[in-house]
């Protein structure tokens, strides 16, 4: 389960402090499946990255199964999200030095796990992509280096999966079989997942969609309702309460 209490990002801007993410409680239980829409600059990736513990708050908390990031030394937060977390990045994020089935490997060596290389072979098995096993990045499609890089991020048995816009760089149809995976994935494991993204397809098919806009949760909706049925705006703290009450699904 995560829980955001508080959470409140400033960067410097120039002279001035700006306000990227205003206090922000949110909960988001075992099992959701939770996708973030907003506008472009809304906060969607610096939400995501506070959550994965790859950037700091200036203030609150992010609690990951109750343990709480901003306490953790480097090293701790490091296992933490080795362990429990898994992130799919809008550009793949692939190292491309390394075939398809070694850029799975990695995670799972850097934590000594046994047969390492037959759990590569059958995370790769799962998004279809046994006949590319010895491929290098470049020689892969798109969507074949996003579904990659979902092996790769499930390498470990996280139990939170993170996506930053993964259908955002890839044609329709990718997106599409990109999304078929998560969702299969979801199904399959049960993961609790937070996804950005400004694809509405995909983010109709989560259990909960949260609107962000100005760092602020905007308005939120429930999956599924269409356009033309969405929720009416409401202020923010009614917004946080409303996103909060519906999790416990
Ligand atoms: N390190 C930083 N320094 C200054 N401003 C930043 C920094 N990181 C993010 N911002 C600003 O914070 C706002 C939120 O950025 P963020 O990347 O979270 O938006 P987003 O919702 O993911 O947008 P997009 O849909 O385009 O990916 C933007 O206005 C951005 O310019
Ligand atoms: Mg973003």
């Amino acid at each position: 389960m995560i829980r955001l209490e508080q959470l409140k990002k400033v960067v410097a801007s120039g002279s001035e402090d700006l306000t990227i993410l205003h206090p922000l409680d949110l909960e988001v239980p075992e099992g959701q499946f939770l996708s973030i829409v907003g506008p472009s600059g809304s906060g969607k990736s610096t939400l995501l990255g506070l959550i994965a513990g790859l950037d700091a708050p200036t203030e609150g908390s992010v609690l990951i199964d109750g343990v709480n990031l901003v306490e953790l030394g480097e090293d701790e937060l490091a296992r933490l999200r080795g362990e429990r977390i898994g992130f799919v990045f809008q550009f793949f994020h692939l190292l491309p030095s390394l075939t398809a089935l070694e850029n799975v490997l990695v995670p799972l060596e850097i934590f000594g796990i046994l047969n390492a290389e037959k759990k590569s072979r059958a995370l790769l098995d799962e998004v279809g992509l046994s006949e590319r096993t010895h491929h290098y990045p470049s020689q892969l499609s798109g969507g074949e280096q996003q579904r990659v890089a979902i092996a790769r991020a499930l390498a470990n048995d996280p139990s939170i999966l993170l996506a930053d816009e993964p259908t955002g760089n890839l044609d329709s149809s990718n997106g599409k079989h990109i999304i078929d995976i998560i969702l299969g994935v979801h199904e399959r494991r049960g993961m609790t997942i937070v996804l950005a993204t400004h694809n509405m397809e995909l983010a109709r098919m989560s259990d909960v969609m949260l609107e962000l806009k100005d760092g602020r949760i905007h308005r939120p909706e429930i999956a599924n309702a269409t356009a033309t049925d969405a929720a009416p705006d409401v202020p923010a703290e009614d917004a946080q309460t409303a996103a909060a009450g519906s999790s416990g699904q």
